[in-house]
């Protein structure tokens, strides 16, 4: 197979990976027939995937909005994934131009497509670490470059944690990045859910998690109320943990029929 100039020479493009796919959900172009053929099979599964994915980056949007109006100048994106319109540092530095961004994710495709188009932008950089190793994070040159630990941060956790299985330990690793940083700081997470409704959904996850068992990441899911205990130690701002549509929606914002099972929210470190 003859591979574009934007993929890594070290990439594996045997198995799907989960931010080629979740691109592909996106309406984006850096992915593989094997991403493809996945994502479909997601879809199959569980027809509003294309849904949950657009309504996640858009509480993403919202959620950054937010922090930056609340006086956050410093981000850190953990598991941000391949670049699309209305990114995390697009959408920080259009509120404030001084925003700082950082971006970490282990997937070399998001890694080089993200450090392209930050090029020319010595406010934001991105960084290819697992987000499992706090201390390598942490400690990073980039991130420390960009980041005043003594200054509050807002931590990102959109979509990642699911990919984060229990023997990982997800609980402590949120606690150590808490722990990092400042009364002041926020935590944006967002997660899919599963379980608590009424209808086949738990039929449907099952089948959506089957198909990422493949692929480089699987999927864990968790219910409300454990996605919820990610923000031990932080204050939960209004509404909550909610099912991502729900969360301080915009006023134009479109709200599908039928609500993907995902969640999210933002705390405050008090
Ligand atoms: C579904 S995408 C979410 C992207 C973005 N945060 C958003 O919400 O739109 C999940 C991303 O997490 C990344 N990821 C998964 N496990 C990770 C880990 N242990 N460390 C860093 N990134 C990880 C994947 O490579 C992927 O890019």
């Amino acid at each position: 197979m003859e591979l574009p100039d934007w993929v890594p020479a070290t990439m594996d493009v045997s198995k799907p990976s989960p931010a080629r796919m979740y691109d592909y959900y996106l309406g984006g172009t850096h992915n593989f027939e094997v991403d493809r053929d996945a994502a479909e099979r997601a879809i199959a599964a569980m027809p509003y995937t294309i849904q949950g994915a657009r309504g996640n980056r858009d509480f993403l949007r919202r959620a950054v909005r937010l922090l930056v109006d609340s006086g956050i100048r410093q981000l850190l994106d953990l598991g941000s994934g391949i670049p699309t319109v209305g990114n995390v540092h697009e959408v920080a530095q259009r509120r404030d131009p001084t925003a700082r961004v950082v971006y970490v994710d282990i997937d070399p495709v998001a890694v080089a497509h993200s450090s392209a188009i930050l090029r020319h932008n010595h406010l934001a950089t991105v960084v290819q670490a697992d987000m499992r190793d706090v201390d390598a994070v942490l400690s990073h040159p980039q991130v420390r470059g960009l980041i005043d630990f003594s200054e509050p941060v807002g931590l990102i956790m959109a979509s990642v944690l699911h990919f984060v299985p229990d023997s990982s330990r997800p609980a402590e690793i949120v606690a150590a990045y808490r722990d990092a940083v400042p009364a002041g700081s926020h935590l944006a997470l967002s997660h899919i859910g599963a379980k608590e409704e009424p209808d086949n959904r738990t039929g449907m996850l099952a089948d959506f998690k089957a198909v990422y068992q493949n692929t480089t990441n699987p999927v864990v899911l968790r219910t409300r109320p454990q996605i919820e205990s990610f923000f031990a130690g932080f204050d939960l701002l209004e509404p909550g943990v909610v099912l991502v549509h729900q969360w301080r929606p915009d006023a134009d914002q479109e709200v599908p029929a039928k609500l993907p099972p995902g969640y999210g929210g933002v705390g405050m470190k008090g």
